[in-house]
């Protein structure tokens, strides 16, 4: 039997996967998965808690166990963690039955919108986005196999994202 493809959001933190990989699902009547709350459940903790007791390498380790057992589904809507894009491993797994989206939104307005309390990476400064976004920016887009870009209206994305997957799908 032909396996449905999963559709896996990457981007800044910020970027919108989970908001808009939510109402994808719904569009395209696929289930729904985040990885942050796969690892959270995992854990029996969140993500900022994860960090403070155990560092952020457990943190990955985490990430990369959620990669390999995601990559394994099908016809699933997974949005990611924005730092998966740094060990090549998890785009490994992630990339095995998938189409990679994209979602590329400028600093400028994820700033406007983020919530810094459950953001550990950031340690409480907007700063930190833009060496983050340099470094990461190349990355997401080798991994892509579509760009979206999404400003701060995110029916707009979602239906940018729901047009480029079309013929995809
Ligand atoms: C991280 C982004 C977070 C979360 C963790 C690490 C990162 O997800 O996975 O705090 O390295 O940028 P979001 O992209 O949903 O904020």
């Amino acid at each position: 039997m032909e396996q449905k493809k999963n559709v896996v959001l990457i981007g800044m933190t910020g970027a919108g996967k989970t908001t808009v990989g939510i109402s994808l699902s719904y569009r395209l009547k696929m289930p729904f998965v985040d990885m942050d709350s796969w690892i959270e459940k995992k854990a029996g903790k969140s993500i900022p808690q994860i960090f403070a007791d155990e560092g952020e390498e457990a943190f990955r380790a985490l990430e990369t166990e959620a990669a390999r057992k995601l990559g394994e589904e099908n016809g699933m809507i997974i949005s990611t963690g924005g730092g998966v894009v740094m060990r090549p491993e998890n785009m490994e797994h992630l990339k095995k039955n998938a189409i990679v989206v994209y979602l590329n939104r400028s600093i400028e307005d994820i700033v406007k919108t983020l919530r810094m309390e459950k953001r550990p990476m950031l340690a409480g400064k907007t700063d930190t986005l833009y060496p983050m976004y340099e470094k990461r920016h190349p990355l997401y887009l080798s991994y892509a196999d579509i760009e979206v870009v999404n400003h701060s209206d995110f029916k707009e994305g979602v239906e940018n994202v729901y047009r480029a997957l079309a013929d995809k799908l």
